[in-house]
């Protein structure tokens, strides 16, 4: 017994941010029916494709536990399937481009006529508003919801990140509030429209740099580096490096070999509650006492100065030894893990954070697994379907054609 299991999801999303929504529902039990058009797909299939003819990892490693019904939804015969799909299932999925849906003939108004019970989740771009009408991709999320105005340094433009906040971010604010309204269902009797517009999630995302925002109006945020170099604070908040963002500094520091490889670095925080042992381990234990770096207020001024003497430490130190030294005094510490040291790390193995997986027509691939954990719904991470693999399965089992129906919606190309 799985979470999920019963709830059906039509799955009418493509590229990431509505893929990664469903795959997680998938993996927490939910038979997830992905509705493609025929003879193309997801365009993520062939868009970064690495095995000729085989799909992509990008389409790969976003649609595991699904199945692929091909349907071209503007036909009459593929209307008609799709209404009966409406019906069937609890969820409806997309994030197809403001509008599509409703040109198609499918608005929320006839989704409820087909069926009062469910739940349609979006993602769209923006909210209501001035943008709600633009196609949105993920670095246009991540600028326009302030992520990329307060990534970089201060002296460089703003940078995106390479974790997917605007896509999977959203996808993963949808699934939140998908089950929601599930759980809201089993009171109400009724469905309901969710929204995840990728500006609100990547915000939310930010929300300490909004707080910093309204900080700024009371005064210099003390925490940031750029306070110790006595550089004037402009009226938003800044980039920040690599500043822990919290009340406890941090920072990322070289260790030994960096000047080779790219990843010899570690993030070393210099949590108050453990600076005395800090200073042991660095040996400086004079800072111990002495006034002038004592106290985290005293210390702010200087985070230059004392992050270059934690640096000439950790450059004596790979960036693993650093974490067996300061672990076990509780220095938070950790090393920046490259994604093929990632790849290789046998603990991510060992709880099915990272898979291995075999596809037919790729062979084998690594895919990252469900990053929740249920004691009661494990997951098993199974291989994206191929185009339209399961179309005569769900017309036959989930909708009740019979075989002659099924031959004729063939022979009318809407499958
Ligand atoms: N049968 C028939 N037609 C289908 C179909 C099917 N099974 N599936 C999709 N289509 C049609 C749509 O109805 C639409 O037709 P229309 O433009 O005539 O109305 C067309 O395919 C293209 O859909 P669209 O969503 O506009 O795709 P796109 O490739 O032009 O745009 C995005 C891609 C991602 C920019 C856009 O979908 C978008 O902004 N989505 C919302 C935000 C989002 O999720 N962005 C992140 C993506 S990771």
């Amino acid at each position: 017994m799985k979470a999920l299991e019963g709830v059906k999801i039509l799955d009418f999303t493509h590229v990431q941010s509505g893929p990664t929504c469903t795959q997680l529902l998938a993996w927490l039990g939910a038979d997830v029916i992905k509705v493609e058009r025929p003879g193309v797909g997801d365009a993520t299939r062939k868009q970064l494709v690495d095995v000729d003819g085989a799909d992509s990892l990008y389409f790969t490693m976003l649609n595991h536990n699904k199945r692929s019904l091909t349907l071209n939804t503007k036909s009459e015969a593929g209307k008609e399937v799709l209404e009966r799909l409406i019906r069937e299932c609890d969820v409806m999925v997309e994030n197809f481009a403001p509008g599509a849906l409703d040109r198609m003939g499918f608005s929320w108004e006839r989704i409820q006529e087909l069926n009062p019970r469910i739940i349609m989740g979006s993602v769209k771009g923006f909210g209501p508003g001035p943008y709600e009408e633009c196609k949105v991709y993920e670095n246009v999320a991540q600028c326009a919801g302030g992520s990329a105005s307060t990534t970089g340094f201060l002296d460089g433009p703003p940078l995106v990140t390479g974790a997917q906040i605007g896509d999977s971010g959203t996808g993963l604010h949808l699934a939140l509030g998908l089950l929601a309204a599930l759980y809201q269902r089993e009171q109400s009797g009724r469905g309901q429209r969710v929204l995840a517009a990728m500006q609100d999630g990547v915000l939310n995302l930010c929300r300490v740099k909004l707080r910093d925002q309204q900080r700024l109006q009371r005064g210099p945020l003390t925490e940031y580096s750029q306070f110790g170099e006595g550089v004037a604070f402009g009226e938003a908040t800044p980039r920040a490096g690599n500043d822990s963002g919290g009340g406890q500094p941090g920072r990322i520091l070289k260790c030994k070999g960096w000047e080779d490889d790219d990843n010899a670095y570690t993030y070393f925080i210099t949590q108050a509650a453990v600076w005395g042992n800090i200073c042991d381990v660095i040996g400086k234990p004079q800072w111990k006492e002495d006034p002038g770096y004592a106290t985290p207020g005293a210390r702010l001024p200087k985070l230059n100065e004392i992050f270059a003497a934690i640096e000439d430490w950790t450059m004596t130190k790979t960036k693993f030894e650093v974490m067996d030294i300061c672990n076990p005094l509780d220095i938070p510490v950790g090393p920046i893990l490259s994604m093929k040291e990632l790849s290789e790390e046998p603990s991510l193995r060992a709880t099915g954070t990272i898979v291995e997986v075999d596809h037919p027509e790729r062979g084998r691939y690594l895919t990252v697994g469900c990053p929740v954990k249920l004691s009661d719904s494990p997951v098993e991470v199974v291989r994206s379907p191929l185009l339209g693999e399961h179309t005569d399965e769900i017309l036959a089992s989930v909708l009740g054609y019979s075989e002659p129906e099924i031959q004729s919606i063939r022979e009318s190309g809407a499958v």
